[in-house]
């Protein structure tokens, strides 16, 4: 773990659109995405709808709290829940409006 000041910072790259966007590791996902201009489907924010799911096509993240709406197999397909999802590397996201 990196203290807060050197943490590095990534960049997400949303599929199909010329746009990337900063993703801080202490930032989730979606907050990266709506500060960065992306309309981003969002509900709960707490991991528990699934309005905000997304398809990581390249990247890793962590979750920080459970998920309840991704099984393990959905986890291994690349599905992704950007609003309890911090960026662990540079992200190729794809959502359901693209
Ligand atoms: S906004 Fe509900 S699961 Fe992400």
């Amino acid at each position: 773990m990196y203290p807060t000041t050197q943490r590095p910072s990534f960049t997400a790259r949303i599929d199909g659109e010329a746009l990337a966007i900063a993703t801080p590791p202490h930032q989730t996902l979606l907050d990266s995405l709506e500060l960065g201009g992306v309309d981003w489907p969002s509900s709960c924010r707490e991991g528990t709808c699934g309005s905000c799911m997304g398809r990581l096509k390249q990247g890793r993240v962590r979750y920080d709290t459970q998920w309840f709406v991704l099984s393990d197999q959905d986890v291994e397909d690349g599905l992704v829940l950007p609003c309890i999802a911090y960026p662990e590397s540079d992200l190729v996201l794809e959502g359901s409006s693209f």
